[in-house]
C-alpha cells in the first residue's frame, strides 16, 4: 500500500503538524556514550504514540533482524547487508571465521611493518566508500599520531594522484589500492599511475609495495598483486559501510591497531543500543523519525551537519555518501513510486566556518534546514578559551535558529536607536522566525571508540529511515548508470556515442576529439 495512504502515515503525519519543540522540555539520549539532545526537535504525546504505531505498521523489527542476522536486506542485489558483523562478537557463524582471517593477517601485516619499521608513507587510492571512511577517519584522529605519513587519492583528475606522491621516498612507501570490486575506472588509473611512478624512481619491484583491499581477489591477483598481499572483504559489505573491513587497513597503519578495534569497539556498543533501546529511547530510531517528520511532513528538502569541530571537516562528504547513495531513491523495494517527499540533500560544514558562510540562509530565508551540530566537550589542544567560544557559539546558532526572533521584539531594540519609521523598516529585517529544527550530539572527546560509535548512529539512522520509506539503502544503481555512460565515451567508438545528444557529441569532440557526427 502506499505509505502516504495507511492509517499510520497519516496518523504519523497529523501529530507531527500538530506537535511543537517545548523550550523547557529537555529530551536527552544516551547511545553508545555519546548524548544526543532532540529538545530542539518536535515532540508530543501524540507524536510518540504514532511515531510507535507507524515503526510497528512498517514492521521495523522484523527489517532490524532481517539487517543483523544477515538475511537479505539488499532486496534488489538479492544479498545482505551485513557491516555489523564486522565489529560484531556474535556474527552469524557462516561469517564469522572469514572476518577473523582476514582482520589476523591483517594484524599480522601491521605488527610485520611497525616491527621492521616499513612505510613511513601509505598512499591509499581508492574512491567513494573505499575512500571516505579511512580518509576522514585520519583527518578526525591524527592529531594524537605521528607514526606514518598518510596520503589520499581518490579524483580522475590527476592532481589528485600528483600530489598524493609528490615529495615521498618512493623506497619507503606502501600503495593501498582499494576498490571493493577492483574495476573502477579511477581507483584503477590512480593504481597504475602509482606503479609508474615507482618504477620510474628505480624500483625494481614495484608491486611489493602494493596492498590491495577487495571483494574481487581474483581481479587483484590479475593486476599483478601477489595473494598475500591481498586483503579480502565480500559482496555482503557494502562500499560505503566498509570502513570496518580491511579498507580500515590504513587506519590501523596510521593510527595503531589498538585504534581501529576502538573503532570497532565503539561501533558495536552503538549497534548494541540500536539493537535493544526502546524505541523512545532509541537514537538512531528518534533520529530517523525526525528526519522523515522534517523531510515527508514539513516538507524540507535538505539536512544540514555542522560538526563544531576542525577536525570532522570530512565527516561531512562521508555522511553525504552514506545517506545520500542510500536513501537517494524514488522507488520502494517492490519497485513502486514513493508517494511522499523522502531523502534530503545533505551538505554542512564545520562551525563556526559555516557560520560566515551559509547561516544566514538558515536563519532568514524562507525555510532553512534542519541542522545536525556535533560536539566534543574535550579538545585536544590546551587552549580552554577557543574551545568554550567555539562551543557558545553552537549553542547559541541553535538557540537563535530555535527561539527566532520577532518583529516586535527587533522593535524594541531599534527605537532606542532609530527614530520611529525607520525602526518600523528595519525591524522587519531583523525577524527571525524560528521554530527551525536541530539536534545536538556531544561526544564527550573525539577518539577512535567515540567516533565508531557516531558513524554507526548515522549508519542505523539511514536504515531506519530506509524501512520507514519502504526503500533500499543499500543498492546505488544510479552511479552505475553514470559510470556505464561515462565507459561508453570512452570507447572512441562510433557506435557507442552516436545515440548521445548533440551537445555531449559536439563537447566529445571539442575536448577529446572524437565525436562523429550523429547519422
Ligand atoms: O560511488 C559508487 C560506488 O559504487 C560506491 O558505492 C563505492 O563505494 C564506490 O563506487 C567505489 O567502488 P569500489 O570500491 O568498487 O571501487
Amino acid at each position: 500500500m502506499a505509505l502516504q495512504s495507511s492509517d499510520a502515515w497519516r496518523t504519523f503525519a497529523d501529530a507531527v503538524k500538530s506537535a511543537h519543540a517545548d523550550p523547557e522540555q529537555l529530551r536527552l539520549i544516551e547511545a553508545g556514550q555519546l548524548t544526543v539532545d532532540l529538545s530542539a526537535q518536535r515532540d508530543s504525546t501524540a507524536l510518540r504514540k504514532a511515531a510507535a504505531a507507524l515503526i510497528k505498521a512498517v514492521n521495523f523489527d522484523q527489517a532490524r533482524n532481517t539487517l543483523l542476522e544477515g538475511g537479505i536486506a539488499n532486496q534488489s542485489e538479492n544479498r545482505p547487508a551485513l557491516h555489523t558483523a564486522l565489529r560484531s562478537n556474535h556474527a552469524p557463524e557462516a561469517v564469522r571465521s572469514l572476518i577473523t582471517q582476514q582482520l589476523d593477517r591483517m594484524k599480522r601485516f601491521v605488527d610485520d611493518a611497525n616491527t621492521h619499521n616499513r612505510y613511513s608513507n601509505v598512499v591509499h587510492l581508492g574512491i567513494g566508500g573505499s575512500d571516505w571512511g579511512p580518509r576522514m577517519v585520519w583527518h578526525s584522529l591524527r592529531g594524537v599520531s605521528n607514526r606514518r605519513t598518510l596520503r589520499f587519492a581518490a579524483n580522475i583528475d590527476a592532481h589528485a594522484i600528483t600530489a598524493a606522491l609528490d615529495g615521498l621516498d618512493p623506497r619507503d612507501t606502501l600503495v593501498i589500492v582499494a576498490s571493493k570490486s577492483f574495476t573502477t575506472t579511477e581507483t584503477m588509473t590512480n593504481a597504475r599511475e602509482a606503479i609508474k611512478w615507482l618504477m620510474q624512481s628505480g624500483i625494481k619491484k614495484p608491486l611489493d609495495h602494493v596492498v590491495a583491499l577487495t571483494a574481487n581477489p581474483k581481479a587483484a591477483t590479475e593486476f599483478g598483486v601477489a595473494p598475500e598481499r591481498i586483503f579480502e572483504f565480500w559482496d555482503w559489505v557494502g562500499g560505503r559501510y566498509s570502513i570496518w573491513s580491511t579498507i580500515g587497513l590504513p587506519i590501523a597503519l596510521g593510527l595503531g591497531w589498538k585504534a581501529f578495534e576502538e573503532l570497532l569497539y565503539g561501533a558495536r556498543v552503538m549497534d548494541e543500543h540500536f539493537q535493544n533501546a526502546p524505541i523512545e529511547h532509541n537514537a538512531p530510531v528518534q533520529l530517523a523519525l525526525n528526519m522523515v517528520a522534517n523531510t515527508s511532513v514539513l516538507g524540507f528538502s535538505s539536512e544540514v551537519i555542522c560538526p563544531y569541530d576542525a577536525r570532522l571537516t570530512d565527516f561531512v562528504p562521508w555522511l553525504q555518501q552514506l545517506q545520500m547513495e542510500s536513501l537517494g531513491k524514488a522507488v520502494d523495494q517492490q519497485g513502486n513510486p514513493i508517494d511522499v517527499s523522502v531523502s534530503p540533500a545533505v551538505w554542512g560544514m564545520p562551525g563556526t566556518d559555516s557560520q560566515h558562510t551559509f547561516f544566514q540562509w538558515l536563519h532568514q530565508s524562507q525555510r532553512g534546514a534542519p541542522v545536525d551540530f556535533i560536539v566534543c566537550l574535550e579538545p585536544e589542544h590546551q587552549l580552554l578559551n577557543h574551545h568554550q567560544q567555539l562551543l557558545a557559539n553552537c549553542l547559541a546558532q541553535r538557540a537563535a535558529l530555535w527561539r527566532g526572533k520577532s518583529a516586535q521584539a527587533s522593535l524594541d531594540e531599534l527605537k532606542h536607536k532609530h527614530d520611529e519609521s525607520h525602526a518600523q523598516w528595519l525591524s522587519q529585517h531583523c525577524v527571525h522566525p524560528g521554530g527551525r529544527p536541530s539536534t545536538l550530539i556531544v561526544l564527550p572527546k573525539l577518539d577512535a571508540h567515540r567516533l565508531g560509535a557516531l558513524l554507526a548512529l548515522y549508519e542505523h539512522k539511514v536504515f531506519v529511515a530506509g524501512v520507514l520509506w519502504g526503500l533500499n539503502p543499500f543498492d546505488q544503481w544510479g552511479v552505475e548508470f553514470g559510470k556505464r555512460l561515462a565507459h561508453q565515451l570512452l570507447q572512441n567508438d562510433p557506435e557507442q556515442i552516436k545515440d548521445f545528444d548533440a551537445s555531449t557529441r559536439h563537447w566529445l569532440t571539442s575536448v577529446m576529439g572524437r565525436a562523429p557526427e550523429k547519422t
